[in-house]
């Protein structure tokens, strides 16, 4: 059970993962989770909707080419924008006991861009900057490439999968090296090949030891 902590504040947990490692059915189950202790939760992901947002999604889309650094900027400021936001912000919510839920955070932004360029300086732009919270907790849900493929290989051809194979083993090696950079964060490595409600329980017993802090 949830227990009631005496912080008001709320806390900010962040799922990252490979594709198909199930983000989304756990970032679920952990409000569903959180809202039947009677708190209150709000669910936010990036890139956010905003400006920012919208424009790395063209970029993400292959529409408009950018540098890797100027991806890690872009991300970054949508982080920023993420946080301070007046009507959704991070800040807000946190300030306002409200747990916030983020599917991906600086953790990719160190993975995916800091893969492709400089990663500690990737890093310092997002720890150092004040206005981009720490979270409470970051639960990254770990799947092999083999098992993810195995997940989301319906209707591709066999070479577009053994690329995409080679892609997430690159991507889940990437977020392992970004950890290491990062030992004062509370990062846990949840295994991802297990059933759904086991791993639900694991997440809620770490969030659960958050809660009383
Ligand atoms: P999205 O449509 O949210 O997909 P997903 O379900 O995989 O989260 O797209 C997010 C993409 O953006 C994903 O490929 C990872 C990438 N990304 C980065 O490269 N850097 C970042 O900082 C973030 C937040 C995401």
């Amino acid at each position: 059970m949830v227990k009631r902590s005496n912080s008001h504040r709320g806390r900010l947990i962040v799922f990252e993962g490979i594709d198909g490692a199930g983000k989304t059915t756990q970032i679920e189950l952990l409000e569903q989770y959180l809202r039947k202790s009677g708190r209150p939760v709000f669910r936010t992901a990036e890139p956010t909707d905003s400006e920012s947002g919208k424009m790395l999604r063209e970029i993400l889309s292959g529409n408009v080419s950018r540098t890797s650094e100027e991806l890690a900027v872009l991300f970054t400021l949508d982080r920023i924008f993420h946080n301070v936001g007046s009507e959704n912000g991070i800040a807000k919510m946190l300030a306002n006991g409200v747990d916030v839920i983020c599917d991906r955070y600086y953790y990719s932004t160190i993975a995916y861009q800091g893969n492709e360029t400089d990663p500690a300086w990737v890093a310092q732009m997002n720890l150092d900057c004040p206005s981009i919270a720490k979270p409470d907790l970051c639960i990254f849900l770990d799947l092999s490439a083999e098992e993810s493929m195995k997940r989301i290989e319906a209707g591709r051809s066999k070479r577009e999968i053994f690329e995409t194979r080679e892609r997430l083993e690159q991507v889940r090696r990437a977020f392992f090296n970004a950890f290491e950079r990062l030992p004062d964060e509370n990062i846990r490595i949840v295994n991802a090949a297990r059933p759904i409600a086991e791993i639900a329980d694991e997440i809620a017993a770490l969030t659960d030891a958050i809660l009383s802090k």
